[in-house]
C-alpha cells in the first residue's frame, strides 16, 4: 500500500499517519519528521532546513526531493509506505513519480485531511511533541495521562518551535495554496480521497481504514 496524505498543518496527518503504520506495520515517512530530526542533530541538512522552518516557509524542493529519494529506496518501503507531508509543490510531486516509476511502483490513494481553518489553529497552538520519541499529543484533545510527560517512554513534552501563533498563521498561509494545487494533481490521476478530519481521533482512524479497505466508493 503506497499512500500520499495530504493536508493544512494541523489536519491531523501526521496523528493519522502513524496509526496507519502501526497497523499495516508500513514505514511513516514525514519530511516534516526528517528535517526536525536533522536540526537537532545539526546536520548539514538540518542547517540548510531550519532557517525555512522557522519562518514557516517550505523547504527548497531540491533538498526536499533528496531526501524522500533516498528514503523510498530503503529496503522497508518495499511492502508499502505513507507519505506524510510530501509532495506539497508540482516540482515534487513529479519528482515523486519519476522516484516511483524507477522503483517500479506506483502511488494508490492520496489522502486529504481537511479541517475547518479555526480548528487547525487551535490543533497547532495545543499540540506537544514528545523530545525523546516525537509522539504527538494535545493539551485538551489529546493529553497525555500525567502533563508534560510523554506516555510511551517518559520524555518531556514541548511545543513545537513553528507552532508559536504567528509562525502557524504563515504556514497556513504558505500551504493553502500549495495543497489546493496538489489535490488537482492527484484528482486528475484519479486516486485523490478527501476525509473530513472534524471528530474523534479514533472514529478518523477507522474510518481511513474503511476507506483503504472498501475502496472509496462505501465511504
Ligand atoms: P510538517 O512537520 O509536515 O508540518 P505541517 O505540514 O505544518 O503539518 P503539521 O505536522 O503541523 O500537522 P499535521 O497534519 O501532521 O497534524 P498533527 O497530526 O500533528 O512540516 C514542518 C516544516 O517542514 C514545514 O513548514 C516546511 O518548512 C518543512 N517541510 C516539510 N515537508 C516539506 C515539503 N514537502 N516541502 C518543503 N518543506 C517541507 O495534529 C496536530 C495537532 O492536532 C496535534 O496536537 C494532534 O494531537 C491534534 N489532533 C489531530 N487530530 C485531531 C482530531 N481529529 N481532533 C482534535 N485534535 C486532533
Ligand atoms: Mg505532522
Ligand atoms: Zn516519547
Amino acid at each position: 500500500m503506497n499512500l500520499v496524505f495530504l493536508g493544512l498543518p494541523g489536519a491531523g496527518k501526521g496523528t493519522q499517519a502513524a496509526l496507519l503504520a502501526e497497523k499495516y506495520d508500513i514505514p511513516h515517512i514525514s519530511t516534516g519528521d526528517m528535517f526536525r530530526e536533522a536540526v537537532k542533530e545539526e546536520t548539514e541538512l538540518g542547517k540548510k532546513a531550519k532557517e525555512y522552518m522557522d519562518a514557516g516557509e517550505l523547504v527548497p524542493d531540491q533538498v526536499t526531493i533528496g531526501i524522500v529519494r533516498e528514503r523510498l529506496a530503503q529496503e522497508d518501503c518495499r511492502r508499502g509506505f505513507i507519505l506524510d507531508g510530501f509532495p506539497r509543490t508540482i516540482a515534487q510531486a513529479e519528482a515523486l513519480d519519476q522516484v516511483l516509476e524507477e522503483l517500479d511502483r506506483e502511488l494508490d490513494l492520496a489522502l486529504l485531511i481537511a479541517a475547518p481553518e479555526a480548528e487547525l489553529i487551535e490543533r497547532l497552538t495545543g499540540r506537544r511533541v514528545c523530545q525523546s520519541c516525537g509522539a504527538t499529543y494535545h493539551v485538551k484533545f489529546d493529553p497525555p495521562e500525567v502533563e508534560g510527560v510523554c506516555d510511551e517512554c517518559g520524555g518531556s513534552l514541548e511545543q513545537r518551535e513553528d507552532d508559536k501563533p504567528e509562525t502557524v498563521k504563515k504556514r497556513l498561509e504558505v500551504n493553502r495554496k500549495k495543497t489546493d494545487r496538489m489535490v488537482d494533481f492527484y484528482s486528475s490521476k484519479g486516486i485523490l480521497t478527501e476525509i473530513d478530519a472534524r471528530g474523534e481521533i479514533a472514529a478518523i482512524h477507522q474510518q481511513i481504514i474503511r476507506l483503504i479497505e472498501d475502496g472509496p466508493d462505501d465511504n
